[in-house]
């Protein structure tokens, strides 16, 4: 066994008083190499994103509430740029968008707040955040050193800050923002994505920051080179080796995920509580003092805001609090537990000297000691197979594979991660047959198939999806006709509809018969498809409705990767390959169900919609309404 070198934490550490804060008065929020420090206190901050605008309002107080009885004391929310700004210097803070009353909820409950400014936020939502109207202002280049993106970008940053000061909630002020963050990267990937004019564009983007005088510190995530004094902070599953780099900064987790988003036709992703629990016990044992839950509440994908390609409406994440806003079991009550031994430890851990000590090849002990006789141990075994027995200060420990002991005196054990006490009942969702209920409630509306009303323009060959619907909707159609004779057919052979798409899906009719359906499973969510078809001779008829399911949130010149149709041909002919391509296209933006808003719920009693006994089975391009009472 050998002890390592000792760290000193230079502040003086009086005893940590456990006490709500109290807002109204301004608080003075600074750092050093240990952790955050609010009015002069050192603070270990469990922090927990709840995305407002992915639940409604009446939702809020429950959810911070749960959050805080699972042991958080701080929430973390990114800023949904394209939610707030809805046309050029057009703003919306109503409803689910109402940021000035979540953060209002939250601090009334006592609980601190992380503000996530973005604009650019990923976060699985629409074009990450950015609002699409901006992709069509001349010149435009998202995230990079480029003029109109960074005055948009600067006008709507400021727009928020000072909403926020004028409210008096940043802690410098009396409220509870006691971290803030502008953009989503620096350095590292803005770099690696768009060379100089990322790198000039994060360090723009951070100055920036730093001249919005907030009199909080500003972080950053995922970049281990944020320019001084922007703290840099890890972002993935396990940050304990996470270095921030620099001796003045504090060691902050921004993103633990403890589960994932779900994709469409994909199965829905799982993080074990114990493997949660082992990550953030492990980031504390190694020197963390900030750790937030991406997401804590992950809620759902309202509307057309979920990003993409193919994610799914709910975004429930397997987080600690389910879709709904109900305590997930056991994972809530785990990490609930979990919170409490750190918390045990917060004085100690965070004034107290370290030092490092080998149990085994591959079991570890980490020790705190304080000047008041305050000592703390983690004792993890990270063989993610086998159990091991530990001897500790002369006394024998069982360590489970893959997992912390948390050792508030040096001795007892109040939590090891892997042993899961807490409740293990779970929530199951029974489903309602509505169809048997009242089958006399239904109602449908059928769509035409291709142009319906007023085409928007005829055009020879294929224009981008989403620069034509500008995301206004989902659906373009595509329409063409062609004429073959008697004597198109080649002996033995089928025709064939063959279809190349940037993405995201088709549905594809021949002479209104829907022949087939296609979405994208290539790089950028591409695809080719090739369709059996049969012809009729003389004039056919060939409508594709063209589909987007969420625009991309992330990546490098995300928005410019577009969607649609690339090239349409009939093969299998006598006369072999007919290109259609560059035939005379007719297109529609939308469907006629969108026009006439018969979705929403002021629209039930619109005379489109047409009673039936019984809800018509496997008819394609049909809106279903059932009411109940
Ligand atoms: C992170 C990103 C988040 C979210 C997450 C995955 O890298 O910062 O916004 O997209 O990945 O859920």
């Amino acid at each position: 066994m050998a002890a390592a070198a000792a760290s000193f934490a230079a502040l003086p550490c009086l005893l940590l008083l456990l006490l709500l804060p109290s807002f109204g008065a301004a608080s003075n929020v600074t750092y050093d190499h240990r952790s955050l420090i609010i009015d002069g206190r050192r603070r270990l901050v469990i922090s927990t994103s709840i995305h407002y605008p992915r639940s409604v309002p009446e939702m809020w107080p429950k959810l911070v509430a749960e959050a805080k009885d699972g042991g958080a004391d701080c929430i973390e929310t990114y800023v949904f740029w394209n939610g707030h700004e809805i046309a050029p210097g057009q703003y919306y803070f109503e409803d689910r968008f109402d940021l000035v009353r979540f953060v209002k909820v939250v601090r009334d409950a006592g609980l601190l707040l992380i503000l996530r400014i973005g604009p650019f936020v990923a976060a699985e939502w629409n074009f990450g955040g950015v609002p699409v109207w901006l992709h069509y202002v001349p010149g435009t280049v998202f995230r990079t050193n480029n003029e109109p993106f960074k005055s948009h970008m600067q006008s709507f940053t400021t727009y928020i800050v000072n909403m926020m000061k004028k409210e008096q909630l940043f802690a410098s002020q009396g409220g509870n923002i006691i971290l803030a963050q502008i953009e989503n990267e620096y350095g590292g990937y803005l770099e690696q994505y768009y060379g100089t004019a990322g790198k000039a564009y994060a360090m723009w983007a951070a100055s920036m920051a730093l001249a919005q005088n907030t009199g909080v510190p500003w972080i950053m995530c995922q970049q281990p080179d944020a320019p001084d004094p922007v703290i840099n902070t890890c972002n993935s599953f396990y940050c304990d080796n996470f270095q921030p780099n620099s001796p003045t900064k504090p060691k902050f987790w921004t993103e633990n995920w403890p589960g994932w988003f779900q994709t469409f036709g994909e199965s829905n992703p799982h993080r074990p509580p114990e493997d949660v629990a082992f990550a953030v016990a492990r980031f504390f044992e190694k020197g963390g003092s900030v750790q937030n839950y991406y997401v804590y509440h992950g809620g759902t994908n309202f509307g057309r805001t979920t990003g993409g390609p193919f994610i799914t409406t709910s975004y429930d994440y397997d987080a600690p609090i389910d879709e709904y806003g109900l305590r997930r079991f056991p994972k809530w009550a785990h990490l609930k537990e979990l919170h409490k031994s750190i918390k045990l430890c917060e004085h100690t851990l965070l004034c107290g000297n370290t030092s490092f000590v080998s149990l085994g090849p591959k079991q570890e002990a980490d020790i705190y000691t304080d000047q008041s006789g305050g000592c703390v141990a983690f004792l993890a075994n990270i063989d993610s197979d086998k159990d091991k027995v530990v001897t500790f200060r002369n006394r024998q420990y069982d360590l489970p594979a893959w997992s912390v002991s948390i050792l508030p005196d040096c001795k007892n054990v109040v939590f090891n991660t892997a042993k899961v006490q807490s409740q293990t009942s779970m929530v199951v969702m029974v489903p309602e047959s509505l169809q048997a209920a009242k089958p006399d409630r239904w109602s449908i509306f059928r769509e035409t198939t291709g142009i319906w009303g007023k085409n928007n323009f005829i055009r020879n060959g294929f224009v981008d999806h989403i620069n034509t619907t500008k995301d206004t909707t989902d659906y373009l159609w595509y329409t063409t006709s062609f004429s073959v004779d008697g004597s198109y057919s080649s002996k033995g052979t089928q025709a064939v509809l063959n279809i190349d798409s940037k993405g995201h899906g088709v549905h594809a009719f021949l002479n209104n018969e829907l022949i087939g359906s296609a979405y994208g499973n290539g790089s950028q969510s591409s695809f080719t498809v090739g369709l059996p078809i049969n012809l009729r001779t003389g004039k056919n008829d060939l409508a594709l409705l063209s589909m987007t399911v969420g625009l991309q949130n992330a990546g490098p010149s995300y928005e410019w990767i577009g969607a649609g149709f690339t090239n349409v041909s009939i093969s299998g002919l006598k006369n072999g390959v007919v290109d259609l391509s560059s035939n005379n296209w007719t297109y529609k933006i939308g469907l006629e169900g969108e026009y006439y808003s018969l979705f929403k719920p002021d629209q039930r009693s619109n005379k489109r919609w047409v009673p039936q006994s019984e809800p018509p089975k496997n008819q394609p391009l049909t809106w279903y309404k059932v009411s109940k009472c």
